[in-house]
């Protein structure tokens, strides 16, 4: 058994779309066939027949993304027959994990190359489609029955953390909406998007080329005014909180020597990463914990951390996050293109976008030499995955311990 260096060749991602508009009439199958065709079309020096696995991850396993989306996106993406495929689930985790599963086949040497996704076409799947939570939970309250609604669990953060007011998730909330803007702007964002046709019932076919649900023209008065769906007089809104979404992504994982001999790009390599459980009453409170652990087996300290691509579930919950690290709302280290508030959440997706932006902040900071991707996870868990930056142009003897 050998331990080998992980590296991320590149990810790519869909437009992301608000549920039941812009991929209405588009199957979820289809949006992250689309999107790996589009990985592979920018990557032509990957030899698809040596794939050694793909993982496709979506947290409603059924329809359009159920019969082993990993297998049948391989097969419809064009991929061999000879490689083979399989689903994750871990809910928002879901890419997320996908990346840190095949990426420990990688390093003890079982896998050299891997193709990780996730999709969720929330429009085809609502949140909690055929969920059948086990009567025991509530019965013999393993859990309040607000765990089960990840908005209540949000409401519960706040109550937790009174400092962190609705105020302040606002301003939080219209920063990452203005970062995304800028980023747009300039065309930042749109490099990672694979266009993806479309199907809409009543225009016919046209083909997705940006995101829709950011939001550019938000202000602070427009967000105090909003309602809280979740609880009379909460905090929680759909200003401060990621939308409910259809989209996809992709990513191609392989170890450095692989990557070295293929003449195949570096834009991250893998550190460490780490998973952790919370009271699923506070599941946003998860990538605390994870991110604890994950340093800790990193030998690295917060203090080493140039980037942050922390998942916006909802504002209250990035701010638990900084807030326990001493890091200021406005950091300009985290979420440097805005995040999931503006862009959207399609939940088993999203964690393979942060890489991508993680990955694109790299190559504009070569003084930041690690960086991390963390998400928070429903019923209580968190993910952080540790990331080193290929460019780092500094002193590697003197910045972080990372083993
Ligand atoms: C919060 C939530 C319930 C809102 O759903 P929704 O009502 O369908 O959201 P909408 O986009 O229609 O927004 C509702 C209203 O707020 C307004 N709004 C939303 N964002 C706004 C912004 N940034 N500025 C101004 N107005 C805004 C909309 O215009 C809309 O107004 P209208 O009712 O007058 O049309 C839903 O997005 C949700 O459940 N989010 C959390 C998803 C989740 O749990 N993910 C998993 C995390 S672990």
């Amino acid at each position: 058994m050998s331990v080998n260096r992980v590296v991320l060749v590149d990810a790519v991602r869909s437009p992301f779309g608000k549920a039941g508009s812009l991929y209405t009439g588009t199957r979820a199958d289809d949006i992250v066939v689309r999107v790996m065709r589009g990985l592979f079309e920018r990557n032509p020096k990957l030899p698809l027949d040596q794939i050694d696995d793909v993982a496709i991850a979506a947290a409603t396993q059924t329809g359009d993304q159920g019969m082993n989306i990993g297998r049948s996106a391989s097969l419809l993406a064009g991929i061999p027959h000879t490689v083979p495929g399989y689903s994750v689930d871990r809910w928002c985790a879901g890419a997320l994990t996908a990346v840190t599963t095949l990426a420990g086949a990688i390093s003890m040497g079982s896998y050299d190359i891997a193709i990780a996704g996730g999709v969720e076409h929330m429009g085809n799947h609502p949140m909690g489609e055929l969920m059948d939570p086990n009567p025991r939970y509530l019965a013999e309250k393993l859990v309040e029955s607000d765990a089960l609604a990840m908005g209540n669990t949000a409401e519960r953060l706040h109550d937790k953390f009174p400092h962190l007011t609705k105020q302040r998730a606002d301003a939080y909330a219209l920063a990452s909406q203005q970062k995304t803007a800028e980023a747009y702007a300039v065309g930042e964002i749109q490099r990672d998007l694979i266009p993806v046709a479309i199907r809409n019932p009543e225009l016919g076919y046209s083909i997705a080329t940006v995101d829709e649900p950011p939001r550019p023209g938000t202000t602070m008065e427009a967000l105090a005014g909003l309602k809280t769906p979740f609880r009379a007089a909460g905090r929680v809104t759909p200003g401060n909180a990621a939308g409910l979404n259809d989209g996809a992504t992709a990513a191609i994982l392989a170890s450095e020597a692989k990557a070295k001999e293929l003449g195949l790009p570096v834009k991250a390599i893998l550190v460490n990463f780490a998973f952790a459980g919370v009271e699923p009453e506070i599941m946003g409170y998860g990538p605390v914990p994870s991110t604890i652990k994950a340093l800790a087996k990193a030998g690295l300290t917060i203090e080493d951390i140039g980037l942050f691509e922390v998942n916006e579930a909802f504002a209250i919950q990035v701010l638990a996050f900084l807030d326990h690290f001493g890091i200021a709302d406005d950091d300009p280290r985290v979420n440097i293109h805005g995040g999931a508030i503006a862009v959207g959440h399609p939940l088993a997706s999203s964690g393979i976008r942060l890489m991508l932006n993680l990955a694109r902040g790299f190559e504009k900071h070569p003084e930041v030499r690690y960086g991390i991707t963390t998400m928070c996870i429903g019923l209580g868990m968190g993910g952080t995955v540790i990331w080193e930056n290929p460019h780092f142009t500094g002193d590697t003897s003197k910045n972080g311990k990372a083993k």
